[in-house]
């Protein structure tokens, strides 16, 4: 079998993959489950992307959502924002589209092994760090605590709604969500993702933090890790930069000489501090 990855010769060439189903989570995300022809394997690491295109409407990278240990087919979440998302939501099951990749370093998980590991998923990052998440829960014994927090701006924008069920019912998992802005019905915790971190009991040198969310949270986050003194070499961080050609020939997700496609998205905090990317 052949594996779809950066090693092929063709990274330029679409595998042409069949939507085996589309499930609507929110009113702009869509979840598909997607099937690679039978003789690809798309082989991924949690935090990986790949290029999705569609025949005249363009590429766009997206993260891979589910997890390596749930093969044969993956699973892609997407937000309706413009010509290519747009699109992808008019498709249906038993469509087809193009995939290349996986491409991007994925989280280095083997760190990740023997510790406590916290996850900070704000909006859509979750998509990204489902991946990771249900990979750690399918190889539970490899590690200590899982924590989740995940904040949306408001109930409507919660994805994964089965998948936080099964979270929350799991003695193994604390699972702590917050919105920015309740509705009538909401009975949890109101304001941003970083009032949950405060709270939380921590032994800070043996926990890993995986942060994913929008360029905002960033900066909050790491400055409420750093008020519990979790040291900066436990925290890794997916940053997502405009990207083109996704294998590191067209320079478009540069930051200060580092391509995001390549030795992203997922940055060591550390790293991030040395590009001088300002979170
Ligand atoms: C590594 C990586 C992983 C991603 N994972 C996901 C995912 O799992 N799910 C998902 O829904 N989206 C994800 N995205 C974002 C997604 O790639 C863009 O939303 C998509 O390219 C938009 O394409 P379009 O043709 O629909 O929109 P366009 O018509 O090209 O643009 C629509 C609007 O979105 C803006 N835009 C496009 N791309 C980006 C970007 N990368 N950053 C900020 N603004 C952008 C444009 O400026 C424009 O305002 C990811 C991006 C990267 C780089
Ligand atoms: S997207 Fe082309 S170099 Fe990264």
């Amino acid at each position: 079998m052949e594996t779809l990855n950066v090693e092929k010769k063709n990274l330029y060439n679409p595998v042409i993959s069949e939507i085996l189903k589309v499930e609507s989570l929110t009113a702009t995300e869509k979840r598909f489950e997607i099937a690679l022809p039978k003789s690809a394997m798309l082989n991924h690491k949690p935090g990986q992307f790949v290029e999705v295109s569609i025949f005249g409407f363009g590429e766009a990278p997206i993260s891979i959502c589910s997890s390596p240990t749930r093969t044969p087919t993956f699973e892609l979440t997407v937000r309706k924002t413009g010509r290519l998302t747009d699109k992808m939501h008019e498709l249906k099951a038993g469509n087809a589209l193009g995939i290349r990749g996986p491409f991007g370093n994925g989280f280095d998980i083997e760190k990740f092994k023997g510790k406590d590991i916290l996850y900070v998923a704000g909006g859509i990052g979750l998509a990204p760090l489902k991946s990771l998440i249900d990979y750690t829960i399918d190889k539970r014994n490899d590690f200590k605590r899982i924590i989740i927090l995940y904040g949306t701006k408001n109930p409507a924008e919660i994805l994964f709604p089965k998948e936080i069920e099964e979270w929350k019912k799991r003695s193994d998992i604390e699972f702590y969500i917050t919105v920015d802005r309740p509705d009538d019905k909401w009975k949890g915790n109101v304001g941003v993702i970083t009032t949950l971190i405060p709270p939380l009991e921590l032994d800070v040198e043996n926990t890993i933090v995986s942060v994913v969310g929008p360029p905002i949270m960033y900066k909050f986050v790491i400055m409420s890790l750093k008020g519990k003194r979790i040291p900066d070499e436990n925290i890794y961080l997916s940053l997502e930069r405009r990207m083109k050609c996704g294998v590191g020939k067209c320079g478009h997700c540069q930051i200060n000489g580092s391509y995001v496609c390549q030795e992203g998205p997922v940055y060591h905090y550390p790293r991030c501090k040395e590009l001088e990317e300002a979170i």
